[in-house]
């Protein structure tokens, strides 16, 4: 079984905590509505979505993949960059402990999900605003007894390494190359985002789809040539916050 955990939309979505966007106002009611039709396409292509309690006074609290990293051995509850998406963790822990045996990333680390690429067995965890040495040096450890090889890559130009790079398929990456070196995913295919679609690379892959924003057509149709089954969402408003569609899930399997 396929778990999505989600977590309703803050009613203070606005007042999110922004790095590389210029503030624009956001239609709180619609992002909800999207956010609804996200959490259909997720149940579209196979998904059980478990929603996390509601956090009304974190803006940020929708985008609950900065807060834990499941893999098949261990879910690691990061300690988010900004200090404002702190607390954003703890109620994480109780929805996550029914799944997997947990472990920390602890202080002064820091560590956001979305800085978090894994691809089989490896991780690339992306170097940003959010993500220092020691929490990806914690993070090396923590996974070392399971053989995972943890891979540290330079972002620049955006929020997340997820907002730079993502998985589409067995062996092609979705890029935008002027805020990820490619260089550093040697042994993978790469696809670029269509020119004008800067913010296309973030895809969330379920089985051999991906949900894919509707307002990066280009991009889309790139995909599409690949034989990658694209399922479009609507998902301007939480774009405005910094948001992606990966952002707004942690995915994994799990036994019925
Ligand atoms: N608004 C998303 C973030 O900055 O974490």
């Amino acid at each position: 079984m396929i778990v999505a955990v989600t977590r309703a939309v803050s009613p203070a979505l606005a007042e999110c905590e922004l790095t590389h966007l210029a503030r624009d106002p956001i239609d709180v009611a619609k992002a909800i509505a999207d956010h609804e039709r996200y959490e259909a396409a997720l149940r579209l292509l196979g998904a059980r979505v478990v929603r996390a309690p509601e956090e009304p006074a974190l803006p940020d609290a929708v985008f609950v993949e900065d807060t834990a990293l499941v893999l098949d051995e261990v879910a690691v509850i990061t300690r988010p960059g900004a200090p404002s998406r702190r607390p954003e963790s703890e109620s994480m822990v109780k929805v996550l402990s029914a799944y997997r045996s947990l472990q920390r990333i602890r202080p002064p680390g820091t560590l956001d999900g979305g800085d978090v690429l894994a691809v089989g067995r490896t991780i690339y965890v992306g170097l940003s605003s959010r993500t220092n040495h020691n929490g990806l040096a914690q993070l090396e450890t923590l996974l070392r007894e399971w053989g995972y090889e943890v891979i540290p890559v330079p972002v620049t130009g955006c929020l997340h390494l997820k907002s730079a790079v993502t998985q589409v398929a067995d062996n092609l990456l979705l890029i935008n190359a002027h805020w990820v070196r490619p260089e550093c995913f040697a042994s993978i295919d790469i696809m670029t985002v269509a020119p004008s679609e800067p913010a296309g690379a973030n895809a969330l892959r379920i089985g051999t789809a991906v949900i894919y924003p509707s307002h990066h057509p280009e991009t889309a149709e790139r995909l599409d040539r690949a034989g990658v089954r694209v399922v479009p969402v609507p998902c301007i408003e939480l774009a405005k916050a910094e948001g992606g569609v990966t952002c707004c899930s942690v995915v994994f399997e799990a036994e019925p």
